[in-house]
This record gives C-alpha cells, sequence and structure tokens, in this order.
C-alpha cells in the first residue's frame, strides 16, 4: 500500500467549523483553510451540511478525519458540552459517511483535543514523546490529550475536572477570558490554578497549551508558575486539523 502524503481534517468546534487539505509529511497545510460559522443551533443536520459544504469547496473526495467537541468512542459522540445535546448517542462516523458519500471505513472521528494532541506528537517538539505529556486546548472549552511515550490516552475530557467547587472549563476556558473580559495577567491566574490541580491529579513531565489564544502565548504563558514545564503548540490553531487527517489517512478512531 503507498502511504497517503495528503490527507484532509475537519475541525469541529464552538463557533467555527475549519477544514484543509494536510501534507502528512511535513504536517502542514496545503493551501488555504476553510473557515464556516459553528451553524446555530449545531445540531448533527446541520453541522454535516457544513462539513459536505468544506469538502465540496476543497473538491476532496478521499478519507476525511473529522473532530468533535465531544468524547468520542468507535464514531459514537457520548457528550456535549460546548454543542447540541442532539449529538448525544449520534453515530457520527455514519452519520458522516452518509452525508459525504463515502464508507464508514473513509471517516476517522476522533475528540477535538486529541486530535490536537495527536499532532503534536507527531509534529511538535520531539521532547513531548517522551514520558506523560499533556496537552490542553483553550478555547470555547478545555480540552485535553494525554500521551505516554507517544501514546494516546482517548478521552481524557481533563477540562471538566472540578476545580475550587466549579467545572474548570467555566472558569478557565479562552472564551471565560472574552466573556468576563478578563485582562491577560487575571486570565493566567485562572490557568495557573486550573494547571496546578490538574499537575498534582496526574504528575506530567510536561504540559503542551494550546487553541486560539496559543498565538498570544507571550501575553500569559510566562505569567504561570507551576511546576510542570509549559510548552506552546507548534501547530497552533491547525492542530486539530491536522490530526484529524493525520487519523483518516491511518485508519485511526478510538
Ligand atoms: C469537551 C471536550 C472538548 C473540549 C474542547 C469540552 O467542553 O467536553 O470534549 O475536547 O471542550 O473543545
Amino acid at each position: 500500500m503507498v502511504e497517503a502524503t495528503r490527507g484532509f481534517g475537519i475541525d469541529i468546534g464552538g463557533s467555527g467549523i475549519k477544514g484543509a487539505l494536510v501534507d502528512l509529511a511535513r504536517g502542514q497545510l496545503i493551501g488555504d483553510r476553510i473557515r464556516i460559522d459553528t451553524p446555530q443551533p449545531s445540531t448533527p443536520e446541520a453541522v454535516a451540511d457544513v462539513v459536505a459544504e468544506i469538502t465540496g469547496q476543497a473538491g476532496w473526495d478521499g478519507p476525511v478525519g473529522v473532530t468533535l467537541p465531544a468524547v468520542v468512542k468507535k464514531g459514537v459522540a457520548h457528550t456535549a458540552a460546548n454543542i447540541d445535546h442532539k449529538w448525544i448517542g449520534t453515530d457520527a462516523d455514519a452519520l458522516f459517511a452518509k452525508r459525504l458519500g463515502r464508507g464508514v471505513d473513509d471517516i476517522a472521528m476522533l475528540n477535538d483535543a486529541d486530535a490536537a494532541g495527536m499532532a503534536e506528537i507527531r509534529f511538535g517538539d520531539p521532547v513531548a514523546r517522551r514520558g506523560v505529556t499533556a496537552l490542553l486546548t483553550f478555547g470555547t472549552g478545555i480540552g485535553s490529550a494525554v500521551f505516554q511515550d507517544g501514546k494516546l490516552v482517548p478521552n481524557t475530557e481533563f477540562g471538566h475536572i472540578e476545580v475550587d467547587g466549579f467545572d474548570a472549563e467555566k472558569k478557565a476556558a479562552a472564551s471565560v477570558k472574552d466573556n468576563e473580559e478578563l485582562s491577560y495577567p487575571q486570565w493566567a491566574e485562572r490557568v495557573n490554578r486550573y494547571l496546578t490541580v490538574l499537575e498534582n491529579l496526574i504528575w506530567p513531565d510536561l504540559f503542551i497549551v494550546g487553541g486560539g489564544v496559543s498565538k498570544k502565548s507571550h501575553k500569559w504563558v510566562p505569567l504561570l508558575e507551576i511546576r510542570t514545564p509549559v510548552l506552546v503548540a507548534s501547530l497552533q490553531n491547525n492542530a486539530g486539523i491536522v490530526g484529524a487527517a493525520a487519523a483518516a489517512a491511518e485508519g485511526i478512531e478510538h
């Protein structure tokens, strides 16, 4: 079998759905990223229409990797913190295969943070491939991906650990910074508290911080005072797309 050198990844988020063709040798996008606002309500059917629009616009008819901001097991979504509740119990694999006119084996479904983590492990700093690495994505919610020696433990959902009596992402997601109009130092304090609780829980060797807010990492990462070393995601906000494309090309699903 000839190894695929290009793949297509789609990252479904609470505010936008983004897709692009990916160079799987370098872990980089080929050409432009297509972004369409997440439909409201973000029901499975409405989201599937957008996904079909994106692959159509790109003229791509090969396998597609798709992320969801949800626990995904064997193609089925089991939670829906920042997406319409109709996703719970939806066989996303079957839905997208039907809507895109492909076989279920041509669709790889995975959690968005797990996809981002897979991309960082493959294409980011090699130090992440040793020991226990936890990647956190700060966006609408907080996503997590945990690896031991490069191997993923899927669906960890550490954005929902309880911190000082609250669901962690309700206090420390990047969306909270915007909604509560927090300054970077104010928000960094919340992230610091969150990461402190998490490092005391799982004792990682490395944190990688990602999500859109990682583009401005110089404004908050230097303010963190935690035991664990912190790396900024090298693929920033495209990691989900790259990880999804790699998963589709390799036929990976959890
Ligand atoms: C969801 C996770 C997701 C994260 C980031 C959380 O609310 O529960 O599945 O990875 O948001 O989108």
